[in-house]
């Protein structure tokens, strides 16, 4: 299939439109083909859901059968177990085989399928599902993945959501399925870097150093310059090296906001691109968040407002506790401070990002709120 834009903002379609992550996929598909589940982590929109999906690619041509779920909106057991069950269904079924299978799969609920009137994909949705019924359905899951002949390997998106779920022994149940499975590895992807780490480097805690982790940076500069450049000129657009600077510089070679800056500066199908061009985008693409960026500000208290006014301004703070910080933007007292930033941490406004093992700085997560901010008075 040939998008209308190269440049995606969402989803995946070929290789022809994914940047390099040569060494990541390598190291994906080297892990769960040899037997290791994998933990990816990444910041947000850097482009794990996407990365998923390459190797999931890969893994079809060596006849292994990529499953991706993502468990961002399960609250619970039975969430975890009906959303886990109908990806299953989509990408594992023929309709020939489905009947079998919802027998096998969903025996403990009453399913009702209908399909995707555009797409065709099957949906799911069951009656009534109790917490132990939930909990069934995950053990016939589990059983009829063992019972297959072939390989498979199932990605976890958002993973660190289980931590929220009110039963305490979901991990526990779900570590021991996947340790009893040969021909099923996981990989298991999220963005909450302190959630994540609890639940595989905290050795009170089930999957302990049960998986290799691999945190996924930005692309390499020179290969995504050389990518946008390239998708430009097949479209005979011209895009100046300054241009091509300021794209790298506006989105800080962040993967979705160099997508959107260079997504919106292809539709104005423009001969020649110039640096105020990737501003306009710019500013066109703040004006249609601003909304959504005045509702973060009616979520925050005014101490948490001016903590990330303040780290935007700074753009990278290694320490909120100095003096000269806290005196420079009027933050109050260090213990303030310090709560407004976990606060913003828990809400994903904020990370802490670590540069080595000694430094770690504080930065606004989303780079075109962080504009925005800056633009504030
Ligand atoms: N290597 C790549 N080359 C080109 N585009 C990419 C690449 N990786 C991701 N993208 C695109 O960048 C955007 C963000 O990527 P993706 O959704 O994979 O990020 P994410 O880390 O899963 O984000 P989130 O934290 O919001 O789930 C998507 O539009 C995706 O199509
Ligand atoms: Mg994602």
């Amino acid at each position: 299939m040939k998008p209308d834009n190269p440049f995606l903002v969402k989803g995946y379609i070929s290789p022809s439109y994914f940047c390099d992550r040569e060494k990541e996929t390598k190291a994906l598909v080297s892990s769960v083909t040899n037997g290791t589940n994998v933990t990816l982590f990444a910041l947000r929109r850097m482009g794990k859901t996407g990365l998923l999906y390459h190797v999931g690619h890969q893994l079809a041509q060596r006849n292994i059968q990529f499953i991706y779920t993502d468990i961002f909106n399960c609250e619970n057991t039975k969430d975890l177990a009906l959303k886990l069950g109908s990806s299953l269904l989509q990408q594992d079924t023929t309709p020939k085989t489905m009947v079998q299978w919802l027998g096998d799969v969903f025996r403990s609920v009453k399913p009702v399928i209908s399909y995707d009137s555009i797409t065709g994909a099957p949906e799911l949705s069951v009656e009534m599902i109790t917490h132990k019924q939930g909990l069934r359905t995950l053990d016939d899951i589990f059983a009829y993945l063992k019972r297959q002949k072939k390989k498979y390997v199932w990605a976890i998106d958002e993973f660190q959501q289980v931590t929220q779920f009110p039963e305490k022994n979901i991990e526990a149940t779900l570590r021991t399925h996947i340790q009893h499975l040969h021909n099923v590895n996981f990989i298991f992807s999220g963005s909450r870097k302190d959630m994540l780490a609890a639940i595989f480097s905290d050795a009170r805690r089930p999957f302990y150093q049960s998986t290799s982790m691999l945190e996924l940076k930005e692309i390499e500069e020179k290969l995504y310059r050389k990518f946008i450049t390239k998708h430009f000129a097949a479209a005979k657009q011209k895009l100046t090296t300054e241009a091509l600077d300021t794209i790298m510089e506006l989105s800080e070679n962040h993967t979705w906001y160099v997508q959107m800056l260079c997504n919106g500066l292809y539709k104005r199908k423009l001969r020649s691109i110039q640096p105020a061009h990737v501003s306009d985008v710019l500013y066109a693409l703040i004006q249609q968040y601003e909304m959504v960026y005045f509702n973060y500000r009616t979520m925050q208290t005014p101490l948490q407002w001016k903590v990330m006014k303040a780290i935007a301004h700074e753009r990278k703070v290694y320490a909120p506790n100095a003096k000269s910080f806290i005196k420079e933007y009027d933050l109050g007292t260090a213990p303030s401070v310090n709560r407004a930033i976990k606060s913003l941490i828990e809400q994903e406004h904020i990370s802490l990002i670590y540069e080595n093992v000694n430094t770690a700085y504080y930065r606004i997560n989303d780079v075109f709120l962080a504009h925005w901010l800056r633009s504030l008075n």
